[in-house]
């Protein structure tokens, strides 16, 4: 199955605009009356008409050209997303190298959590090379502290949090590619916008127990990334 064209996917997720407004694109930041700014490789014209789009679900307007240009920079899934609201189209995935992910229940309590035992989610990633979707093609990564574990109070709400976090790990979103902000070093496997609690009976780290705010705050970050237990069309 040929897959669709950066063109082809964009237009998926947008509608038409008669008349643009009198405002700037924020990708490109020149007015949507004009054309866009953007002038890199692979921008073929565009119609009048379909210079400007709307994305279909937030309404955020920007240059046709614009938006092809963001997802050729991106990992190219399928997926968009708009860079104002963060609204995402499609299934976003992410450039996590290849790996492990595994969970069992074991028998202890987390501070915090008294009345439950725990989930304890393993990670594992071996170094590599950094494949094209990666910041340098080519290249190896190396990948410090695996496996890493972490944990989870086995409670409804925790295995709530399991069950996505199988769905992120599924979508290449739990660890990145990148520059790891606690060592400094670059092309190594880092995590991604999905916090995890690494330390079981203390919190010398400040990725530990007790965190009352813990599961909510990682639902968040994992609706961030397109990830819920809702259908589609629930709000
Ligand atoms: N445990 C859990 N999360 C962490 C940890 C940790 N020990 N250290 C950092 N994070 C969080 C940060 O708060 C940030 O949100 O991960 C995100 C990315 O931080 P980086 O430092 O770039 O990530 P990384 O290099 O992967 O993590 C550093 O985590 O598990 C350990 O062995 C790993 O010591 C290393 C540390
Ligand atoms: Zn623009």
């Amino acid at each position: 199955r040929k897959g669709k064209t950066p063109e082809e996917v964009v237009k998926k997720y947008l509608q038409k605009v008669k008349s643009p407004p009198e405002e700037d694109c924020t990708i490109c930041m020149e007015p949507l009356g004009g054309p866009s700014g953007y002038k890199g490789p692979g921008v073929g014209p565009v119609s009048r008409a379909e210079s400007v789009g709307q994305l279909a679900q937030c309404g955020h307007q920007y240059h046709f050209q614009c938006l092809v240009a963001m997802y050729n920079n991106g990992n190219k899934d399928g997926s968009l997303q708009c860079p104002t609201c963060k609204t995402i189209y499609g299934v976003k995935t992410g450039n996590q190298p290849a790996g492990k992910m595994e969970y069992h229940v074991i028998p202890h309590s987390l501070p915090g959590h008294p009345d439950c035992k725990s989930i304890r989610v393993i990670y594992n990633i071996p170094p590599g090379l950094q494949g094209p979707e990666h910041p340098s093609p080519g290249k190896p990564f190396t990948a410090r502290g695996f496996p890493r574990h972490c944990y989870l109070p086995d409670s409804e709400r925790g295995r709530k949090v399991l069950r996505l976090l199988l769905v992120a790990w599924d979508r290449r979103l739990i660890f990145s590619v990148g520059t790891s902000s606690t060592t400094g070093e670059s092309d190594t496997v880092i995590w991604n916008e999905v916090h995890h609690k690494t330390e079981f009976g203390s919190n010398l780290t400040g990725h530990g127990f007790p965190d009352p705010g813990h599961l909510d705050n990682v639902l968040e970050e994992l609706r961030a990334q397109g990830i819920t237990e809702e259908v589609d069309g629930e709000v």
